[in-house]
């Protein structure tokens, strides 16, 4: 077997509370481990998915990694080049951390790295966000673009992919609760109304450029009072248990921001610093503790590398 490149694309949290498909940030973990290596037979292949229990399928066109990395090997003209795959899931399906978009900015980054990068990882973006769409039907980049370039990333416009790097003060780190119940993007979109008022419309676009605002100015004041999402919030709030107590719980321990962590069902938080994101955590973590519903916990700062060679 020849040997191979391997390399780790970070979970990430999408819409920040109030930035719906225009939002995202990297977590320094969980996150998935990609392998490409060349091989003799010519076209990709996936040779081996560990930690998908079974639910990823190995053919390429279905596959977001698979999908991904076919799209940039065909971009460079080496669809005819031998390349194997090994997708190596190392965080849950349908949990709101961008899983799918994990392996699919992994798919790339592995296969860029295997032919001596002849991309800059920013390029990579549109053959990433092509795998993810595979996965959910709909062409945006809150999970893919921070998961591939790390940061705190706004994405003005998804069409054409005009992505750009937010400043994040010093200290600020996110508390992520991952609540054991399955949500799959597709339905938490297909809950989601079409239409919003225009009183909607004017009280989240204040509290996106207020949150803007904020990380450009560090004032976290101002960051804690934009961290409201009037729209899509309410809306998806029901589909997960005990989101208002474990929502209630964090803002008591003294979080900025509490809300739905892209499609959830896991919940995030963005702290000061680390003592009040740990704190915040174990606080959240007992709601669930409580109502027996198996959870996994992170707290991170904010992964500002995204998806790196290991
Ligand atoms: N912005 C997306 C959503 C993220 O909330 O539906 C999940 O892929």
């Amino acid at each position: 077997m020849k040997a191979g490149i391997k390399v780790f694309a970070p979970a990430t949290v999408a819409n920040v509370a109030v930035g719906f498909d225009i939002l995202g940030f990297a977590l320094e973990k969980p996150g998935d481990e990609i392998i490409a290596r060349f091989a003799d037979t010519p076209g990709l292949r996936i040779t081996k998915v560990t930690g998908a229990k079974g639910k990823l399928p190995l053919d390429i066109e279905k596959n977001t990694a698979g999908f991904a990395a076919l799209k940039l090997l065909e971009h460079l003209g080496e669809q005819q080049r031998g390349v194997e795959l090994e997708i190596h899931k190392k965080m849950p399906f349908g949990s709101g951390l961008g899983s799918s978009a994990a392996s699919a900015a992994g798919g790339v980054m592995a296969v860029n790295e295997l032919l001596g990068r002849p991309l800059e990882k920013r390029q990579l973006l549109p053959f990433a966000v092509l795998g993810e769409q595979v996965a959910d039907g709909a062409y945006h980049a809150d999970n893919v673009a921070p998961s591939l370039i790390g940061g705190m990333i706004l994405i003005r416009s998804n069409e054409t992919l005009d992505v750009h790097r937010l400043p994040v003060p010093a200290g600020i780190h996110a508390t992520v609760i991952y609540p054991h119940v399955e949500i799959l993007t597709k339905d938490a979109r297909n809950v989601l109304s079409n239409t919003v008022t225009l009183k909607q419309c004017i009280q989240q676009t204040g509290n996106i450029a207020g949150l803007l605002a904020g990380l450009y100015q560090s004032d976290l004041e101002l960051i804690a009072r934009s961290l409201n999402d009037v729209i899509i919030e309410p809306q998806r709030a029901r589909l997960i248990p005990h989101f208002q107590e474990v929502k209630e719980a964090a803002l008591k321990a003294g979080v900025l921001g509490c809300s739905i962590s892209g499609a959830g069902p896991s919940i995030f938080a963005l702290s000061a610093n680390s003592l009040i994101a740990e704190e915040a955590g174990l606080a959240m973590k007992r709601v669930f503790d409580e109502a027996k519903i198996s959870n996994d916990l992170f707290v991170s700062p904010i992964n500002q590398e995204g998806a790196v060679k290991l």
